[in-house]
């Protein structure tokens, strides 16, 4: 198994790509912490979990709150005794307006959960990988971090902020044996994307624009997730994994 006797935190782990990458970390050995904003999603990873023999344990934690943060890493050492992996998942999009008419609370809002969750993320789980030795962060961008789009600014530049961090926290810990890397998924079919699914014509042209002509499944995110949390990715640091299908290149 790839990650035997590790321990993973999922942030955002009651959701499409979170979920799928919680579960498919604990099928490769891990002890999970899932949390999740929402209680009840999250509560469900880790039973899906469980049911199949897995361990996991839920930690309610709001990515943007600092002291929900330090708690949430504390309780993965509290539980299991350290932490090998820091999966930065969660992230929310924007209501989609253009920037003279977005509210300052709306920009503050995206940009809070996704960019600063994952400086808070990295904060406060990298002290205790740097006692246990070294880690392995995977921090989510999104082809949006690298394309320009309308209407999606404060989720694009958010985005963005999160490839360049991921290199800044790969240069200051690769010593300490710490490896941080991004992933950059395409369209991939879970809610945040209910209201582009609900335009049938706007899904019809965003859901093919790819060199593969179609959606990706959280679980093929998730592949590249355990990818770059395993030992196989041993020398790969500072970089960001496209799952998309070829989506960028468009
Ligand atoms: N689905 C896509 O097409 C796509 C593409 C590129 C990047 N991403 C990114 O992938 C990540 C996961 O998204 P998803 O597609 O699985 O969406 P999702 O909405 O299915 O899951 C997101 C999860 O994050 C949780 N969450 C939201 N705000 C939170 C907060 N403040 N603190 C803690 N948890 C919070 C939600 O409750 C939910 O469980 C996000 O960062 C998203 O931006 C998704």
């Amino acid at each position: 198994m790839r990650l035997q006797d590790k321990v993973a935190v999922v942030t955002g782990g009651g959701g499409g790509i979170g979920r799928a990458t919680a579960l498919c970390m604990a099928r490769e050995g891990a002890a999970v912490i899932v949390s999740d904003i929402d209680i009840a999603s999250g509560e469900k990873t880790v039973r899906i979990i469980r049911e199949s023999g897995g361990q996991a344990t839920f930690a309610e934690c709001h990515v943007a709150e600092p002291a929900e943060v330090e708690q949430l890493m504390e309780q993965a050492v509290n539980t299991y005794g350290g932490i090998d992996v820091l999966f930065n998942n969660a992230g929310i999009g924007n209501a989609e307006l253009r920037l003279s008419e977005l509210t300052v609370e709306e920009w503050d809002r995206v940009v809070d959960v996704n960019l600063k969750g994952v400086f808070l993320g990295m904060k406060y789980a990298i002290p205790h990988m740097v006692q246990r030795g070294g880690g392995s962060i995977i921090n989510t961008s999104s082809v949006l971090g690298v394309k320009g789009k309308k209407y999606t600014g404060p989720y694009n530049a958010s985005k963005a902020g999160v490839i360049t961090l991921t290199k800044n926290a790969a240069l200051e810990y690769g010593k300490h044996k710490i490896r941080v890397n991004a992933i950059a998924p395409g369209v991939i079919d879970t809610a945040i994307v209910d209201g582009w699914k609900a335009q049938e014509w706007k899904w019809e042209i965003i859901s093919k624009a790819n060199a593969l002509k179609r959606v990706g499944r959280p679980e093929e995110v998730a592949q590249a997730v355990l990818f770059l949390a395993s030992d196989e990715a041993s020398y790969i640091t500072a970089s960001t994994l496209y799952v998309d299908g070829g989506g960028h290149t468009f």
